[in-house]
C-alpha cells in the first residue's frame, strides 16, 4: 500500500487569514471538489469535472432540536490531505480485488461563537467519484446531538434524467423506477441515478450507514437537492453522543453506464472486514417453499392449505440435490403467521414450529442429502418481539446446520414496531436509526452463530457487506415477487433500470427464475418476460445467493433452461458491463471465481434489440466454446410466444464478437469456457 500522509496545515489553531479553500482532486485529475466557507462563513463544496461543473455551490450543516444550528459562522481551523493506492480483496463479491485510490483532504470548521463548536470534513475523490462525511468530536457544549435536519446540499450544476423512487411512502423500496427530469425530482430514495445532457452519469448515495438516519433526497427548486433524514415519531432524527461520524455522503461520477457499474466506491468507503474468516459463508443457488405461497397454492398460515410441512419440505430438498441446490428456503414453518401478522408481528415465534413441521427431522433429511434448509424470520416489521427472542433463535438454527437466514420486515413504512424507555410501542421508519441499529444487531448476532443473513423489506444497502461479510444480501427494491401478484408486474425497464440505481448499493435478492411465467391467477400472456431473459438475471442481477424461484415441477419442465441454473456461478473474480443505457438495456459480463469461465447476461427493455457482443475481455490466444441461450426467432417477451429459446454452442476467442437479438422484454445468457 502506497500511502502519502501530507500534513499540509498542520496548525490546529490558524490564523483566521490562514482560512482558505482548500481543493482536491481525483488520482487521475479529471474531478476537482473545493471546500470552503461563504461570506457569511457557511461551508459549502463544488464539484468540477474536466472543466465542467457538475455540483454547483452546495452548503453543509445542522440543525438540532436543542441547540442552536450549525450552519453559519465557521471558521477553518485545521486541514490534513492524504493519498491512498491500495487494493482490498473480497471474501466473496462481483470481483475478487478491489482497487481504492483516492486523494483526501479533512478540513476543521469551527464557530465563532462562545461555544466554538467543531465539526471536521472529510472528503475522498476517486476517479469514479467522491464521499465526504462529518465528524464530530466530543463537545463540552453539547455532549448529545439531537439532530433535527442534515442540511447537505447537492446542487446540480445543470438539469438532465434522473431514475427514482419515491421517498416516504407507504411501500418502503417497492416501486417501479419513475424516469422524469431532474428538475421534476420530488423526495426520492437513493441510490438516485442521473444522466446531465453532456452524457455525465452521477449516482447519489450513502456509504455506511451505522447508527444513524437514512437519508432521503427532496428537491428544493430547480436542480438543488437536500439530504432528508428519514422520521423520528421523537423529534430529533438522530441522537448519538459524544464523538461520531455520519455515513459517507456518496456521488459516483463516469462517463457513461459503465463507470456506474464497474464503480466500487460505495464499498472503498465501508470499514474493512469485522468479522475475520467467513469462509463458513459460500455463495450459492438455492430453491424454496415460497413461490407456491405467493401463487396461493399453498399458505404461510396453518391448516390444510399449509405449506412447510415435513412432507412438502423434504420434496423440495429432494429436488435441491438432485439438481445441485445447496439451499432450500423454508417459508412459515415456525408458529405466528394465523391472523394479521404484517405491521403486527406480536404472535411469531421464532423457535417452535407449527405441529406439521418437524424442524429437526427437516434439517437431519437436509444435511444427508447434502442440502442446507435457509431458515426464515419473519417479523412483520415488529423489531421488539424478535430482538427478545434473537439470540435463542439464532443459536437454534445453528445447532441445526441453517446457515442462512432470509429476515422480513412487511410493515408499512413507519411502522417498524419497537419500544420506548417505559417499554410501549414505538413506530418508526425502515430507514430511521433505531431500525438501522437494529439490522447491525442482527447481522451481528448472527455472525456469532455462523449465519448468514439476507434481510427483505430491509435498511437500504450502504455497502456494510464489506465489514460484515456475512450481510450477503437483501431485497429493498421490487423484486420477483411482484411477478406474482403486483399490479402491474415488474415491467421490461424494471430490470435494466435496477442495475443503475439500485444494483449500485449492493446485492439484492431479486428472486429470479420464474420458467413458467406465469403469476397468480395468469391469462396469457402474462409476467412480461422471455424464458431467456429469466436465465439472463443470474448475470445481470449481482447476488451470492441466488434463487430458482418456480415450483420444482415448473424448473424441471424446462431443463434446457435449469441447466443453465445449474451451471452459472454465484461468486465472480471481475464483473464488466459490456454495454447498456440506463433504464434500457444491459450486456453484463462476469468471470467465475473459480475457473476461468466468463458468464455474460443481456437483458432489454420492451423493445426488441440487436447487440454485438465483443469478446475482448477473454485471455488472448486461448480457444473457448460459448454456449448460448437466447431468444427464439419467433420469441416476444410482450407476445404469445414467451418460451420459444435455441441454445446453441460455438468456438470463439477473444477476437469473436457474437451478434444476438434480443426480443421485447426478453435477453440472453451465455457460458464461455476454454477448451483444450
Ligand atoms: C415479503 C418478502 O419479500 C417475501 O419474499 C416473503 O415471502 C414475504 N414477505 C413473507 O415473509
Ligand atoms: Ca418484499
Amino acid at each position: 500500500m502506497i500511502r502519502l500522509c501530507l500534513l499540509f496545515i498542520a496548525a490546529t489553531f490558524l490564523p483566521a487569514a490562514a482560512a482558505q479553500a482548500e481543493t482536491v482532486s481525483s488520482p487521475d485529475g479529471r474531478t476537482v471538489v473545493t471546500l470552503d466557507t461563504d461570506g457569511e462563513g457557511i461551508p459549502f463544496y463544488e464539484v468540477v469535472r474536466d472543466g465542467t461543473p457538475v455540483i454547483a455551490k452546495s452548503t453543509l450543516g445542522f440543525t438540532f432540536t436543542d441547540a442552536d444550528p450549525m450552519r453559519r459562522n465557521f471558521e477553518v481551523v485545521a486541514a490534513t490531505a492524504d493519498a491512498i493506492d491500495t487494493r482490498w480483496e473480497q471474501p466473496w463479491g462481483e470481483r475478487q480485488w478491489v482497487a481504492d485510490r483516492h486523494n483526501e483532504i479533512a478540513l476543521t470548521f469551527r464557530q465563532k461563537d462562545a461555544t466554538a463548536r467543531e465539526v471536521t470534513v472529510r472528503l475522498r475523490v476517486f476517479d469514479d467519484g467522491m464521499g465526504f462525511r462529518y465528524e464530530f468530536p466530543q463537545s463540552d457544549a453539547q455532549p448529545v446531538r439531537r439532530i433535527a435536519e442534515e442540511l447537505t446540499e447537492f446542487n446540480i450544476a445543470s438539469d438532465g434524467t434522473a431514475w427514482s423512487i419515491p421517498a416516504g411512502d407507504w411501500n418502503r423500496y417497492e416501486y417501479l423506477y419513475s424516469r422524469t427530469p431532474i428538475s421534476a425530482l420530488s423526495t426520492v430514495h437513493t441510490p438516485v441515478t442521473m444522466v446531465l445532457a453532456n452524457g455525465t452519469h452521477l449516482s447519489f448515495h450513502e456509504a455506511a450507514l451505522i447508527d444513524y438516519s437514512g437519508m432521503w433526497l427532496k428537491r428544493m427548486e430547480g436542480t438543488r437537492l437536500r439530504a432528508l433524514l428519514a422520521p423520528s415519531p421523537q423529534g430529533a432524527k438522530v441522537v448519538r453522543e459524544g464523538a461520531f461520524t455520519t455515513p459517507w455522503r456518496t456521488i459516483q461520477i463516469a462517463d457513461g453506464p459503465a463507470g456506474l457499474f464497474e464503480s466500487s466506491l460505495i464499498l472503498n468507503l465501508n470499514e474493512p472486514n469485522k468479522l475475520g474468516d467467513v469462509s463458513w459463508f459460500k455463495p450459492h443457488k438455492y430453491i424454496g417453499i415460497w413461490w407456491e405461497m405467493h401463487l396461493d397454492k399453498t399458505s404461510w398460515a396453518s391448516g390444510p392449505k399449509h405449506g412447510a410441512t415435513t412432507e412438502n419440505a423434504k420434496k423440495y430438498i429432494d429436488f435441491a440435490a438432485a439438481n445441485g441446490f445447496r439451499g432450500v428456503l423454508i417459508e412459515g414453518w415456525n408458529k405466528g403467521w394465523d391472523g394479521t401478522w404484517f405491521g403486527n408481528g406480536r404472535e411469531f415465534s421464532f423457535t417452535e414450529a407449527y405441529p406439521d413441521f418437524d424442524l429437526k427431522a427437516v434439517t437431519d433429511y437436509a444435511r444427508k442429502k447434502g442440502v442446507h434448509m435457509i431458515g426464515h424470520h419473519e417479523t412483520g416489521g415488529n423489531i421488539a418481539v424478535y430482538e427478545d427472542q434473537l439470540e435463542d433463535a439464532m443459536a437454534l438454527y445453528e445447532k441445526l446446520g441453517v446457515d442462512a437466514v432470509k429476515t422480513g420486515y412487511v410493515a408499512d413504512a413507519g411502522g417498524i414496531i419497537t419500544r420506548d424507555a417505559e417499554g410501549k410501542d414505538l413506530l418508526v421508519w425502515h430507514d430511521g436509526q433505531e431500525n438501522v441499529r437494529h439490522h447491525i444487531k442482527v447481522v451481528e448476532t448472527a455472525a456469532k452463530h455462523h449465519i448468514a443473513v439476507n434481510p427483505h423489506e430491509p435498511v437500504k444497502d450502504t455497502g456494510l457487506r464489506r465489514t460484515y461479510p456475512n450481510w450477503v444480501a437483501r431485497e429493498g427494491a421490487r423484486g420477483a415477487e411482484y411477478d406474482a401478484w403486483g399490479v402491474p408486474k415488474n415491467t421490461p425497464d424494471h430490470v435494466p433500470e435496477l442495475i443503475f440505481t439500485r444494483l449500485l448499493a449492493g446485492p439484492m435478492d431479486y428472486t429470479p427464475g420464474v420458467f413458467s411465467l406465469e403469476g397468480r391467477g395468469a391469462t396469457a400472456p402474462d409476467i412480461p418476460s422471455t424464458l431467456a431473459r429469466q436465465l439472463a438475471y443470474y448475470v445481470a442481477i449481482y447476488s451470492p445467493i441466488q434463487m430458482a424461484a418456480d415450483l420444482p415441477e415448473n424448473l424441471a419442465k424446462w431443463p434446457k433452461a435449469l441447466d443453465f441454473v445449474k451451471r452459472v456461478p454465484a461468486d465472480w473474480s471481475e464483473s464488466k458491463l459490456i454495454d447498456g443505457a440506463v433504464g434500457g438495456y444491459a450486456v453484463i459480463a462476469r468471470q467465475d471465481r473459480n475457473s476461468h469461465a466468463w458468464y455474460v447476461g443481456g437483458v432489454t427493455d420492451d423493445k426488441e434489440r440487436a447487440v454485438k457482443l465483443p469478446l475482448a475481455f477473454l485471455d488472448k490466444g486461448k480457444r473457448y466454446a460459448a454456449t448460448i441461450w437466447r431468444d427464439g426467432a419467433t420469441a416476444d417477451g410482450l407476445g404469445s410466444d414467451r418460451h420459444a429459446m435455441d441454445v446453441i454452442t460455438q468456438k470463439v476467442t477473444s477476437d469473436s464478437v457474437i451478434d444476438l437479438r434480443m426480443a421485447r422484454a426478453g435477453g440472453f445468457a451465455i457460458e464461455i469456457k476454454p477448451t483444450k
